[in-house]
């Protein structure tokens, strides 16, 4: 009776609310609102009208130097260029960053230790530290010389080979299947006595590129193997996915971005026949299993910064957390010796590694690492390289700008104008890039768009400029030369260029 009751009172407002905002269906199960929910029909207005694609290259749009809206940090540019907090939290919410921050750089150690407050890592890991992979809260780097894969590794995985597998990926409950032994990726690291995994090896080929102008480019094409593998074959289904870690500013504005915003850039069928699709990835939240919107990840597997945090503890450093209460985080059944090792769940803590508030600070540190602003947005030099990247057709992808969501949970990134040069979908983006890797919806030649803002910063903060999932690119030129696919023409129109105008383009991407 009490349940009928409040059924017939919530009727009429569920029906007025569908007939406010119709919906988009984008896989059998999911709907989602095609117009923004968070706005008035004039905010919406308002909007629409800030976000369009500036057609005026004589000065700098409005609030462009503030790349991150409010929570653009304009601190003196250095190393630390993406280490600083968004400029507009609360004290409280700074004290919070800082404790993140404190965790994020935590040196984790294996168990059992003499002071128990660190313990738990691995048994197998990739990295002792998040701040280890994201160096300076930047981005990683292919080795170099010495064996140092640390910031980069390799994820392992194979295709769905029966019906029953292949439904579970129609139905977003697998993302694809990982190696019977070896698991989810290739930990090249292990606690004392246990033997690692293997080791990621890659040789380059140079290939030649001509430009216009008969200037000549080469880039570096790598092949992956693993070396040593210690625990018998790989299936021989299974592929192997190359990632840098990538820079970690901007998250939580990222998050922030309206699912209806998302949506309006994807066309998966080409329906306008530009050339250019992009296809949403759809990925289930791990706490809930709800289908979302994925956006973080170069495949766009995670839908939260929570859930890519809680991916990170248990996969890359080995520590369980109460999203991934696995405490021998990617050892394998086959791995024997790896479970034999003690965990590091304390219980007078939580009853994971990582308990909450770990989980927590981290990912409130990860959502809020600011975006720095842009340094010379109206320098004559950087309006000309703006406008070539529009005219080359690079905003296709690369979307400028975004409103994030007037409801969003933190108040620092709510309704803020944001310039993260992304669409945060999927794109073919040809052979040459290709990783041969489903993940969810994403098939082995597609990846996320990166996100560029901050781009130009590199070098500052990471002392390289190696760029791509995997590094491979040295220069932010070669980086573009990659682009085939559904970006080919923008490519093509990029090396067509005369080399002043090329270089104006270069210095608008380092202007980020
Ligand atoms: C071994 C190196 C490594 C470690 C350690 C590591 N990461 Fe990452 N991180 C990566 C890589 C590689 C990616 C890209 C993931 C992908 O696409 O599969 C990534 C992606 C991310 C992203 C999403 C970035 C984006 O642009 O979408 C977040 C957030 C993140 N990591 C947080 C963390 C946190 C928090 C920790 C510590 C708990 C951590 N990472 C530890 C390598 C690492
Ligand atoms: C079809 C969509 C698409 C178009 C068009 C496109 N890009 Fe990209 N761009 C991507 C994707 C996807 C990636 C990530 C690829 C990877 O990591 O392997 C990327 C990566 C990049 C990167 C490296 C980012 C990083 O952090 O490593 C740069 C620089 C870049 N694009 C610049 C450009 C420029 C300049 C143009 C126009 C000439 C352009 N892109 C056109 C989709 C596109």
């Amino acid at each position: 009776m009490r349940a009928l009751k409040a059924n017939l009172f919530l009727l009429p407002i569920l029906s007025s609310a569908l007939l406010l905002t119709p919906l988009v269906a984008v896989s059998e199960d999911t709907r989602f609102p095609n117009e923004r929910t968070d706005l008035s029909p004039k905010d919406r207005k308002r909007v629409a009208s800030v976000t369009r694609v500036t057609e005026d290259f004589s000065k700098a749009e409005n609030f462009e130097t503030m790349q991150g809206g409010a929570a653009t940090t304009k601190a003196i540019v250095n190393g630390d260029a993406f280490s600083h907090f968004s400029a507009n939290l609360t004290f409280a919410e700074e004290e919070e960053f800082k404790l993140g921050n404190a965790l994020f750089r935590k040196l984790w150690v294996s168990s059992p230790s003499s002071t128990q407050a660190s313990d738990g890592l691995g048994p197998l890991f990739n990295a002792r530290a998040c701040q280890s992979c994201h160096l300076k809260d930047g981005r990683g780097h292919p080795p170099e010389g010495a064996a140092d894969a640390t910031s980069m590794f390799l994820r392992l995985a194979r295709p769905a080979r029966t019906e029953e597998e292949k439904t579970l990926i129609a139905r977003h409950e697998a993302l694809n299947f990982p190696d019977l032994t070896y698991g989810k990726q290739l930990q090249d690291l292990a606690v004392p006595g246990l033997k690692s995994e293997g080791s990621m090896a890659i040789s380059y080929e140079e290939v030649q590129v001509a430009l216009a102008e008969g200037e000549v480019v080469s880039l570096r094409k790598p092949t992956y193997s693993v070396k040593d593998l210690n625990y018998g074959p790989l299936d021989p289904d299974v592929t192997l996915s190359p990632r840098i870690a990538p820079p970690m500013i901007g998250m939580g504005l990222i998050q922030a971005i309206h699912e209806a915003d998302i949506l309006a850039n994807a066309d998966p069928d080409d329906e306008d026949g530009d050339g250019i699709s992009g296809k949403p990835s759809l990925v289930r939240d791990h706490h809930t299993r709800e289908l979302k919107l994925g956006r973080f990840g170069f495949k766009g597997q995670n839908a939260s910064v929570r859930d890519q945090s809680a991916s990170a503890f248990v996969g890359d450093l080995g520590i369980s957390n109460p999203d991934a209460p696995f405490h021998h985080g990617d050892c394998t059944s086959a791995q024997t010796d790896c479970f034999a090792r003690a965990s590091g769940v304390q219980e007078r803590l939580g009853d994971t590694e990582a308990p909450d508030p770990v989980l927590e600070l981290v990912t409130f540190y990860s959502e809020n690492l600011a975006v720095p602003a842009r340094r010379e947005p109206g320098d004559t030099k950087v309006l000309k390289g703006k406008e070539l990247f529009y005219r080359s057709g690079c905003v296709s992808c690369h979307t400028p700008k975004f409103v994030t969501r007037r409801d969003a949970e933190n108040k620092a990134h709510a309704f803020q104008l944001i310039w993260p040069y992304s669409d945060f979908l999927l794109h073919d983006m040809g052979e040459g890039l290709a990783d041969g890797q489903q993940v969810g919806i994403a098939d082995g030649r597609e990846w996320r768009t990166q996100p560029l803002w901050g781009i130009g910063l590199t070098e500052t903060v990471n002392e390289h400029t190696f760029f791509l999932h995997d590094g491979r690119a040295r220069n932010l030129t070669e980086a573009i030369l990659w682009h085939g696919g559904e970006a080919e023409a923008a490519r093509d129109a990029f090396a067509s260029l005369n080399k002043d105008d090329r270089t104006a383009l270069l210095a608008f991407l380092e202007s980020l």
